[in-house]
């Protein structure tokens, strides 16, 4: 070996470039937190802006997509270092498994219709993302047992209309904006026009498919009828991540009194 190989300030310089170069890519790069979506096979996601990753580009369009309290959208608002968008119930509970492993908080959104902007913007001040549900939208209708299974992402439009493709018997008790989120509405109880022949969203609930924080999935048969009662009301993003919902369907009466309001109208109420 040549003298020059056995000077230590040789070495020193060696190790000073190679721990500066892997830190700029720590940095750069974002290494935990995709390696982290890569081994939990969340295909679906968009870092922050940030990071150089491909998937930043699409960033500020799903921050915003539904996003509903613009108060929240603000620059001086914390931003979630990624957006999870699952693409099934494995991909949610890997998730949530990732995150928790990264200590990253949790913000769950579904229609994004919070008024407070919860399903934006963290409680604290710690790093967080943001899982939105959207591509868990499906709707399993069954007539047969009078009821429908709705992924926790859905909106109410989207489980009105599979009901009404199968059949216009049947409908659900549920709020009036289409672009509510099934999920955080069924939480907090769920007002509609036809509460006063059944009642809320949340008095028409079969089951439910929880996961928890150590990502298993559980059923109101697992979960018990405390936590099953606590969902229905207790405010969404509490008790775990709402995967689906099975709601019970009802008979639209014959007779219906609507108030129909036109485009201008509607938007300017209830001024
Ligand atoms: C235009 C408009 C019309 C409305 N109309 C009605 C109405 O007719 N009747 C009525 O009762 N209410 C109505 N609401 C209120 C609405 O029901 C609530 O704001 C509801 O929480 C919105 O649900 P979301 O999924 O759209 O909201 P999001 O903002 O997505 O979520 C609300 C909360 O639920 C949590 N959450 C979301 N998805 C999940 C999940 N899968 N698992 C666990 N937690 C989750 C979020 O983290 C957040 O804390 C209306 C609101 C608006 C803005
Ligand atoms: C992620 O989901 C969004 C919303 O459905 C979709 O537009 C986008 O193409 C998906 N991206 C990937 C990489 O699958
Ligand atoms: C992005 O970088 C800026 C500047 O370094 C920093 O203040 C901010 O917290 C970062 N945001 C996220 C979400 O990482």
């Amino acid at each position: 070996m040549s003298k020059f190989h056995k000077d230590p300030i040789f070495f020193l310089q060696i190790f000073i470039f190679l721990s500066q170069f892997t830190n700029i890519l720590s940095q750069t790069t974002d290494f935990p937190i995709i390696n982290c979506f890569n081994n939990h096979k969340i295909t679906n996601f968009t870092l922050h802006p940030n990071s150089t990753h491909i998937s930043s580009i699409h960033y500020n369009h799903f921050l915003k997509f539904s996003l509903q309290n613009l108060r929240v959208a603000k620059d001086s608002t914390p931003k979630p270092t990624a957006i999870i968008l699952p693409e099934s119930k494995e991909q949610l509970a890997n998730s949530v498994l990732c995150c928790r492993g990264l200590s990253l908080e949790i913000i769950i959104r579904c229609g994004g219709h919070s008024y407070e902007g919860i399903s934006s913007i963290p409680r604290g001040n710690n790093p967080f993302v943001i899982i939105d549900m959207m591509n868990l939208n499906r709707v399993i209708v069954d007539l047969e047992s009078e009821s429908a299974w709705v992924e926790g992402g859905a909106t109410l439009g989207e489980l009105y209309s599979a009901i009404a493709a199968h059949s216009s018997y049947y409908g659900f008790p549920a709020g009036l904006g289409p672009t509510v989120g099934v999920s955080g509405h069924f939480s907090g109880g769920g007002i509609g026009v036809l509460g006063r022949k059944y009642g809320l969203s949340a008095d028409n609930m079969l089951d439910v498919g929880l996961i928890d924080a150590e990502g298993r999935v559980m059923g109101r048969a697992e979960m018990g009828e405390e936590i099953f009662w606590a969902l229905r009301g207790g405010g969404g993003g509490n008790f775990g991540v709402v995967y689906g919902w099975k709601v019970q369907l009802v008979h639209v009466p014959k007779g219906l009194l609507a108030l129909v309001l036109n485009k201008a109208q509607f938007m300017s109420w209830p001024n």
